[in-house]
């Protein structure tokens, strides 16, 4: 299988640069407290924490909504829970791409519940039409169209997520 390039490592990077300048504005005088989903959002979050210039912490939690190749499983489990609270705290949910709403509708409601001072999620990607439930990101790097994408933490049955760039796998 060959991978096509749809965003280019410099296209992505730029754009990183562009969000954490506006996070950091946005932030100023706080502390952001980033909560990666694993194992797709690391790519990014590393990223974007680089750039940012208020103080930063960082959780990780991960979910499973998909099985191994390409299609949703309609489910959503949570397989590893935070770490930390994250009451009175505010919160960035990092997510790498939102596709069926999904995932992020599940995580947002049960964070919502654990009274944090603000929360806000932002994604690298969003493929808006492919979303089955209502809900938005308060931030997206890029709209893309509905492809299967790989690459800067990005998946195919586990692999590609260490390309450097946002690609389409071509037959
Ligand atoms: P949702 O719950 O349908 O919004 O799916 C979100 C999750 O599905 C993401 O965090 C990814 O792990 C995975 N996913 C959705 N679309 C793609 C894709 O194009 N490439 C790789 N993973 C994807
Ligand atoms: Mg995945």
């Amino acid at each position: 299988m060959a991978v096509g390039v749809l965003i280019s490592e410099a296209d992505v990077e730029k754009k990183i640069s562009q969000m954490a300048e506006e996070i950091s504005k946005e932030y100023a005088g706080k502390t952001v407290h980033i909560i990666g989903v694993l194992k797709g959002s690391v790519f990014f979050m590393c990223e974007l924490a680089k750039r940012l210039t208020i103080p930063v912490t960082m959780d990780f939690m991960s979910v499973s909504s998909y099985g191994d190749g390409t299609k949703s499983s309609g489910v959503v489990k949570l397989v590893k829970d935070l770490d930390e609270s994250i009451e009175g705290r505010d919160v960035i949910l990092v997510e790498d791409i939102m596709d069926s709403g999904r995932t992020l509708s599940y995580l947002v409601r049960i964070l919502k519940e654990r009274k944090p001072a603000s929360f806000k999620v932002i994604t690298l990607l969003d493929k808006p039409d492919r979303r089955v439930v209502e809900i938005e990101p308060d931030m997206t790097g890029f709209v893309i169209p509905d492809r299967f994408v790989v690459g800067y933490g990005l998946d195919c049955a586990q692999k590609y997520r260490n390309l450097p760039y946002i690609g389409v796998i071509e037959e």
